[in-house]
């Protein structure tokens, strides 16, 4: 079929296979320019089908040769309805992982469930023995408690008072004042219990009792933090109330692991347009702004540039890890310079609907937008047929 973008809103309804293929392509030609990190052998992927996880998935595996099992939650193709972008990159990342010789075996299904869980641990024990590393990059709207058996969904609403600010339809670059009521504390609760580190210690633990970490083994979740413009809907509220959980929970983790020399750390990355970031509203300007600054500076990164730079400069550096007073990695610590986020504040001031196009990076966003779902790329024939029956070669 010829599969064209269909925009939701938030989504795009359709992906393209061969765009999601090249995307993946373009993120492992990246990390093989930059050559081969001394980093993990063995790696657990959780939230790997797309954003930071794919890149963590893609650094690890062709920029450590390891052997990867990635766990996901994507819908399947079905005649005449493409998969979602997560499945064609997992099926790209597996081809690719094939030609060059590199074991990797990927899970579809509810990472919140104990059934998910128990199939990832069968899997990593018959193959793998014990993993290295697992990066924990899960974003998720709801979670159906597996001890509860309770939903929860997660809200982005600010705490205290309603949030008024700017924000930017970034389909046709209208900008308008948005006002988000704030939360109550149920919402907080659910928010926390969804993105904060309940099931990443679960996970954790149930690795370490099923005896499947290596000694020395480590474990990486990610955090945002963002600048003073956000932070009413950001990090001071309920989607800061679970990273502040999230962030804890790495100390808790990171006891957990000392029996076995092991060690858990939070990175703060830097805001990227994501699936999950382009449904929060303010954020979306906040990009714009920082694309067109961070792009000027010259020092505009992507997810996979993101990670590479985890991987090289912090956690297999051979140095000593900096991290800062709160005992986190900063990868955000190019777009929170103070020279950038002082530009940024002043451009706030001035973005209008008009305006807006020349003083941000709308252009920018959009392409990233299009790019999430396999659209945009070069090199990728947008009018010949593609075969949306696409599968990853290890899921049944
Ligand atoms: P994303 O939406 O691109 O990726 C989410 C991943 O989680 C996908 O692989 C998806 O299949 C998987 N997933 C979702 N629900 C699942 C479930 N129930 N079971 C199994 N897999 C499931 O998100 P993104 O942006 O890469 O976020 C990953 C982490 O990075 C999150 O913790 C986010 O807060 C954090 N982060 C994101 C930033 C951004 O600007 N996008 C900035 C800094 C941190």
């Amino acid at each position: 079929m010829i599969i064209e973008p269909r925009m939701r809103g938030f989504i795009c309804l359709t992906s393209h296979p061969k765009g999601c293929e090249q995307n993946v392509k373009n993120q492992i030609a990246y990390i093989k320019s930059k050559g081969i990190i001394d980093g993990a052998k063995k790696v657990l992927v959780i939230g790997a089908s797309t954003g930071f996880g794919l890149a963590s998935r893609i650094t690890s595996a062709f920029g450590s040769n390891a052997s990867t099992i990635g766990v996901f939650f994507e819908k399947a193709p079905s005649e005449g309805k493409t998969a979602s972008p997560g499945w064609y990159n997992s099926a790209a990342f597996e081809d690719e992982a094939k030609k060059a010789g590199l074991y990797a075996k990927s899970i579809n299904g509810d990472a919140f469930s104990n059934e998910v869980k128990q199939q990832t641990l069968d899997l990593i024990k018959q193959d793998l023995g014990q993993v290295d590393l697992v990066i924990y990059s899960l974003a998720s709207p709801v979670r159906l408690h597996p001890v509860t058996g309770v939903l929860h969904r997660s809200t982005l609403k600010p705490i205290g008072g309603t949030f008024t600010n700017k924000t930017v339809d970034f389909h046709t670059g209208k900008v308008s004042d948005v006002s988000i009521e704030p939360a109550n504390e149920d919402d907080i609760e659910n928010t926390v219990t969804v993105m904060g580190g309940e099931d990443w210690a679960m996970w954790m633990k149930a690795l370490k009792d099923a005896d499947l970490l290596a000694d020395g083994a480590q474990t990486i979740a990610y955090s945002y933090i963002g600048p003073s413009l956000t932070e009413a809907v950001y990090r001071k509220g309920t989607i800061g109330r679970a990273k502040d959980h999230l962030e804890a929970t790495a100390f808790e983790i990171a006891d957990e692991l000392k029996s076995i020399n092991g060690r858990a750390y939070v990175s703060v990355n830097k805001a990227l347009v994501t699936q999950a970031s382009s449904a929060i509203p303010v954020i979306p300007l906040y990009i714009s702004l920082l694309y067109k600054i961070m792009k000027e500076e010259g020092i505009h990164e992507g997810c996979i540039e993101q990670i590479q730079r985890l991987y090289a400069d912090r956690l297999f550096s051979g140095k000593e890890l900096p991290l800062d007073d709160k005992g986190r990695i900063r990868i955000d610590d190019w777009e929170m310079r103070d020279d950038v986020q002082a530009r940024i504040a002043k451009l706030w001031e001035e973005a209008t609907t008009e305006n807006l196009s020349e003083i941000g990076d709308l252009a920018g966003y959009k392409q990233d937008f299009l790019n999430l779902f396999g659209f945009g790329f070069d090199g990728v024939d947008y009018l010949a047929e593609a075969n949306e029956m696409v599968q990853v070669s290890s899921i049944q």
